[in-house]
């Protein structure tokens, strides 16, 4: 635990700041996707899946669609998906275009965002001025082979909203290891409540009583990083670092003893979570997508070669009871008779703090 931390708890205890609205009503729901998604970094993708010229993937960022996209020149940029003409958005998922093309009156845009081609200009169109009517901007940034957008063009940089995370993630390079396995869940349930259960050390030793019994909860270190949040436990035994390694995988070669004999557990405000382990560096963005629905994007990092099924299935074993533990609540917030009780004076405090900064961010 930090000082810092040691003294916020000593000072008061922390409390649930959230109302059951929060976690069910569309005008929440609605705020947050206004005031906090389209104005965080959001994590969208993996650079490996952006090297080409033409390589793309989309996203919808607090209800704003969004384009990754290589250019000609190598830059990566990012813009709104949305067609300057009548509003179309024009690409879905992933994949490779020469350009980006519009196909209610293809319009046609070049992979710098400028109007290249509309049909019947002359005739239809004698006033337009292209210069004007490019692709709308957003920002991309890139860290450890994690690509992040923002919704408006002019931001601080994402390095900004990391504050000391980098360097709390101990000895791992994510950005030194493919992807090698991804999955998208869906869990019945707000996306805080997946937050919440991801920063909350209380239930380790109970929900996670054989999925995570490895480790020593009693030895687990936790820290605010600004709005962001990392941590560290040792396994019990050090002799489980070989003998618990998922089959078809080896250990990740770059790094050290602490971090081969331990988890990390982390989390970029608001919603980007992140588990590491001796064999893999995964995120998992819980994405909402509805009051009582969220998607959460599973992106697995390891050396080459690793047994994808078989990392997933090792990741499942927690996130699994983590998603069933929400939904439960999730149902419950639906009584009128729902009400949260006191919280863990220290192993509950970062859902407090977590609070206080969405309230803080979607006032
Ligand atoms: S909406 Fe895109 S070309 Fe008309
Ligand atoms: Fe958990």
């Amino acid at each position: 635990m930090s000082l810092r931390l040691a003294a916020c708890m000593a000072a008061r205890a922390p409390s649930f700041l959230l109302p059951p609205e929060a976690y069910r009503d569309d005008a929440w729901f609605r705020t947050e996707q206004r005031r906090l998604f389209a104005r965080s970094w959001a994590l969208v993708g993996a650079a490996q899946d952006l090297t080409n010229t033409g390589d793309y993937v989309t996203a919808t960022v607090g209800g704003v669609p969004i384009i990754v996209v290589r250019g000609d020149d190598g830059v990566l940029r990012a813009f709104h998906n949305v067609c300057r003409h009548r509003g179309m958005v024009m690409l879905e998922g992933s994949g490779n275009v020469d350009g980006v093309n519009c196909f209610y009156h293809e319009w046609r845009y070049g992979l710098d965002g400028a109007l290249k081609v509309v049909p019947q200009r002359k005739e239809q169109f004698p006033d337009l001025d292209p210069c004007s009517l490019g692709l709308l901007p957003a920002s991309v940034d890139v860290w450890e082979g994690m690509v992040f957008v923002h919704t408006h063009p002019d931001v601080a940089p994402l390095a900004d909203a990391l504050a000391d995370l980098p360097r709390a993630i101990g000895s791992f390079q994510p950005g030194l290891l493919p992807v090698v396995a991804k999955a998208d869940l869906v869990a019945h349930c707000n996306w805080k409540l997946f937050v919440e259960n991801h920063i909350d050390v209380y239930h380790l030793w109970y929900l996670h009583g054989r999925s995570l019994a490895d480790l020593d909860h009693n030895r687990f270190e936790h820290r605010q990083l600004g709005r962001n949040w990392a941590s560290y436990e040792p396994l019990r035994d050090p002799d489980l670092a070989t003998s618990r390694l998922v089959r078809g995988t080896r250990a990740i070669d770059h790094i050290d003893e602490r971090d081969r004999l331990g988890v990390g557990a982390h989390m970029i405000f608001p919603n980007i979570l992140m588990a590491s382990n001796a064999e893999f560096f995964m995120s998992y963005a819980c994405v909402p997508v509805s009051p009582c629905e969220s998607r959460i994007e599973v992106r697995m990092r390891a050396e080459p070669g690793a047994d994808a099924d078989a990392l997933l299935e090792a990741a499942r074993t927690f996130i699994d009871e983590d998603i069933l533990a929400c939904e439960r609540i999730q149902r419950a917030m639906e009584s009128p008779w729902f009400e949260v009780g006191p919280l863990a004076r220290e192993h509950e405090a970062p859902i407090a703090v977590f609070h206080e900064n969405l309230l803080a961010a979607t006032r």
